[in-house]
Formats: structure tokens, C-alpha cells, sequence
């Protein structure tokens, strides 16, 4: 019989709002990401939207992703954005270098945006500092903004966009400490002043300037960067880091004891949030707050090696490694504004999968599906008494995971429960602070009898999320499992 357990939902103290942009993407020319996956022109047998997959548009669309971050990854510092706009039969095809692919073009500014459009997404695009100049930045910055009658702003209305793009979000450079150049951080910062001066006068002060980071194992890159930017700290208005999990693990053949290895990569990359928001925080005035943007993080698997694209299956393994993330990040309050899962389709921790015409939705794209009413909630306290999991490299991990948010506007309490353990099925008794009475109205699970259960295309259904019924006393929670609940005032 399953174990019952009490969860205390304290709807009286309101923590902080949990930013929506939590929730935003990454999408790199990297293998079949972009082509292949996201773009096949407007010829191929496939169905596309002005080039662009159906399949996958209809997907990413249904996600309503905050935000897109593109070109790259290493792959940002390498391209040159005029190569991408225009006849795309008179464009250059190019070698995208760290990837070992030749990248014909055909995928450009327009095409993005109209993605982005498409899937009502807003793009964020990450400039190149690495191998392009300040002028070749900002004219970017203008050919998307500009709304006078400059070459570059008429060179985008021929090009199909009478009014601006108005990006807000502004990227300066990737991995400046390998990939984007091999820089040292006082180096970085005085590039980082150069381009970025440039950018803010040409995108205005609503855009939102993006500063490279550190990965584990960079030291101290963050703060020497944020010392040498002194006196110039208004032009950083964000710092994003990177980090991956699982690497050394597959994809699909792992034990139970890497899967909880993997729990582990959870903890680090929250203590790697909290040091980089204290920094930050040090570094901010009351007039300039400095904020963390985690651009790149996810799974990343021995399989996904640069021949094969960077290409991997998604498992149960990832989708409560991608929720339990979510709720490390819903903790860390304002401080942390957006995160970028890598990538959305075919490489790394894909949201999507795709094989010729055909495509399959991973356990990952359901935890985003299933965590949209999260956006933008207020954080509620919660209290679970829960037992830690069974196995004994777990330690003393609780089972139970709960993050509970309000929604003002539609009165909602959303809340969703990861039960991590392998074996322990558990039975939910929800209880609620200041005696308020709130009612199920909706429950979904995504669960599966095995943590190695994935979608594949012969079997592309086999982890989907159901609707279950329950009451406040018995919310059936079981083994490996996610659920969310949304719940309304009772009468
Ligand atoms: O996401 C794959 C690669 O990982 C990115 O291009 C790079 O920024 C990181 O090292």
C-alpha cells in the first residue's frame, strides 16, 4: 500500500514572483537543429511553413517558449549575420567551425525571426565578439531595430520586415573563455565594453545587454570580469552561465545509481546559482541590478559527440531531472531571470525529436507543457514531510518534491509534485494554510514503470502525460514520477 503523506500548502505567505523567462529556450546551428529539424525550405516533401517544419513549429508553438536564444553557442562567434539575409540563393555557404558542418546560410535573421513569430517566441540573439567586429555587431543590432530610414532598416523592408524587430535581448559573445576566443576575463571585459557601448546606443535602453559567464570549472572568470567592468556596470544588465549534467552517462543504458549521480548535477548547478546571484547582487546598485540568465544547461550525454550532431534520447531520467530543476530555479527568486534549456530539436536535451518526416515529443518537451501555469505565479511555501529516497547513493535525498504558485489574475494555485524514488509510490494528502479551502479542478501525470522509458519514433507515445481524477486526501503520486495540480477556491 502507498505510503501516505501530508503536504502543506501555506497559501498565506507569498514569496516572489517566478520569472516566465525560467522557462526559455536555445536553439544553435548545430547539427540538425536548425537544419533538419527547425528548417527545411520552402521545397522539401515535407510540410513546412515558409521552410520552416509544421510538425515542429506546431510543437514549440503549443510550449509559448518565452524566449529564444540563436545563433549559438560556439557557433555565435563564428557567423557573420550578413551572410544570412537576402536571395537565399546568393548566399555564401560558410564552415561552421566548431560543429564540422558546412552551414549554407539559408537559415538567417529573417527566417529566425519568423520563427520566433510562428512559435510566439522572443528572440534573443547572441552577437559575435569572438571573430567579428563592433560595426558588423551594431549594424546587426540595426538592420533588427531600427525603425528610420537607414540602408540596413530598408535593407530589411525589401527583405520582407517593414517594421523593426525590436530584440530586446542582446547577447555579447558565448564562451568567450574557450570557443568565443580564448579570452582572459580582463580582456573579455574590455571587448565587452567596446561592443557593448556601441549596441546600447543603437538598441536603446530597453534593450537588455547579456554578458558571457562562467562554466564549472572557468575560476573566477565571473569575478574578474565584474571587477575589471568597473565604472561601467550599467551596461551589463545581465550574466549568464552554463552548465551541462550527465556527461560520461547514456543516454538510455544507465543504472539506478547514475540516474541519482544525475540528481546530484541538480544540487551543484543550484549551489553554482546561488554563488553567481550573490555576486551579482554584490555588484548591483540600487539604480543598476545585475541579474543570472543561465543560457545553456541540460543533459548531455556520451552519445551526443560532435559526429553525431549532438544528437541523444530523452528519458523519464531527463524529464525529473528537467522538473526538479524547475524547482530549483522557482527557489532562487528574482536574482535568477531566464534560463535556456540546450537544444530545442535534435541536439542535446531536445524538447523534440526528428527523423525525416517524422518527429516525437521527448519526456522533457511534457515537463515544459506541464509547468507553463508556473510563469509568472507567486512562489507559495510549502512543507512535505517526505521520507528520502531508498536507494543508498541517494543519501538522504527526500523523495517528494513540491513547488506550489498563485495566480493572482485567475486565482490558481498550481502545484507540482516530483516523487524521485525508483520504487516508493506515495499517496497525497494536500492541506492548506489559514484554513482556506481550495479544490482540484485538473491533475496530470507523466509516469513510467521504467526510468529508461523514452519516446521513439516506432513507439512515439509511450511517455505522454494523462489526466488522472483524485481528491485533496488521495493524490495517487507514483514511483518516478511528475504531477501537476491545478486547484480553485471550493465553495
Ligand atoms: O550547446 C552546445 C555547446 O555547448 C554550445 O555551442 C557551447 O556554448 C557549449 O559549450
Amino acid at each position: 500500500m502507498a505510503q501516505a503523506i501530508n503536504i502543506q500548502l501555506h497559501t498565506q505567505i507569498k514569496k516572489h514572483q517566478v520569472s516566465r523567462y525560467l522557462y526559455s529556450h536555445f536553439a544553435e546551428h548545430l547539427g540538425r537543429c536548425i537544419y533538419g529539424g527547425i528548417w527545411v525550405g520552402p521545397g522539401s516533401k515535407i510540410e513546412t511553413i515558409d521552410g520552416i517544419r509544421k510538425d515542429a513549429a506546431d510543437a514549440l508553438k503549443k510550449l509559448k517558449l518565452p524566449a529564444l536564444r540563436w545563433p549559438g553557442g560556439c557557433f555565435a562567434d563564428n557567423y557573420h549575420w550578413m551572410d544570412g539575409i537576402g536571395p537565399r540563393e546568393k548566399r555564401p555557404k560558410r564552415i561552421n567551425l566548431w560543429w564540422k558542418q558546412a552551414e549554407s546560410n539559408q537559415f538567417g535573421t529573417d527566417e529566425f525571426m519568423r520563427f520566433c513569430q510562428l512559435i510566439e517566441t522572443e528572440p534573443y540573439i547572441c552577437l559575435n565578439i569572438g571573430s567579428g567586429t563592433v560595426e558588423e555587431a551594431r549594424s546587426w543590432v540595426e538592420y533588427c531595430n531600427c525603425d528610420q530610414s537607414t540602408t540596413l532598416a530598408e535593407m530589411r523592408r525589401e527583405n520582407g520586415h517593414a517594421e523593426p524587430y525590436d530584440v530586446q535581448f542582446w547577447g555579447i559573445g558565448n564562451e568567450n573563455w574557450g570557443c568565443g576566443g580564448q579570452m582572459r576575463p580582463e580582456y573579455y571585459a574590455d571587448l565587452y565594453r567596446r561592443f557593448s557601448t556601441f549596441v546600447r546606443k543603437t538598441a536603446g535602453d530597453r534593450a537588455k545587454l547579456i554578458a558571457c559567464g562562467s562554466h564549472p570549472g572557468i575560476d573566477n572568470w565571473d569575478e574578474k570580469f565584474l571587477a575589471a567592468m568597473k565604472g561601467a556596470y550599467a551596461l551589463v544588465d545581465y550574466l549568464a552561465l552554463h552548465f551541462y549534467s550527465g556527461q560520461g552517462s547514456s543516454d538510455i543504458h544507465f543504472s539506478d545509481d547514475e540516474y541519482y549521480g544525475l540528481l546530484e548535477a541538480v544540487d551543484g548547478m543550484d549551489q553554482y546559482l546561488g554563488r553567481a546571484i550573490a555576486l551579482a547582487r554584490a555588484f548591483s546598485t540600487p539604480e543598476h541590478k545585475i541579474g543570472i540568465i543561465l543560457d545553456e544547461w541540460g543533459t548531455w550525454f556520451k552519445e551526443a559527440t560532435v559526429s553525431a550532431g549532438l544528437y541523444q534520447q530523452n528519458t523519464m531520467r531527463d524529464a525529473l531531472f528537467t522538473a526538479a530543476s524547475f524547482h530549483c530555479f522557482h527557489n532562487h527568486g528574482q536574482g535568477l531571470f531566464m534560463t535556456n534549456m540546450a537544444q530545442t530539436v535534435n541536439v542535446l536535451q531536445s524538447l523534440v525529436l526528428t527523423k525525416g518526416s517524422r518527429s516525437v515529443l521527448t519526456p522533457t518537451y511534457h515537463i515544459y507543457d506541464m509547468f507553463r501555469s508556473h510563469r509568472d505565479g507567486i512562489l507559495i511555501s510549502t512543507d512535505v514531510a517526505s521520507p528520502p529516497v531508498k536507494a543508498s547513493r541517494a543519501g538522504n535525498r527526500a523523495a517528494l518534491s513540491v513547488s506550489a504558485t498563485w495566480q493572482e489574475k485567475e486565482n490558481l494555485l498550481f502545484v507540482s509534485i516530483i516523487n524521485l524514488d525508483l520504487e516508493q509510490d506515495f499517496s497525497v494528502n494536500l492541506k492548506f494554510g489559514d484554513n482556506s479551502n481550495w479544490q482540484i479542478r485538473q491533475i496530470k501525470q507523466l509516469a513510467a514503470d521504467d526510468i529508461r522509458a523514452h519516446n521513439s519514433f516506432e513507439v512515439p507515445e509511450k511517455l505522454v502525460p494523462v489526466e488522472i481524477k483524485a481528491t485533496n486526501a488521495n493524490v495517487a503520486i507514483p514511483a518516478m514520477s511528475v504531477t501537476t495540480l491545478r486547484l480553485q477556491p471550493g465553495m
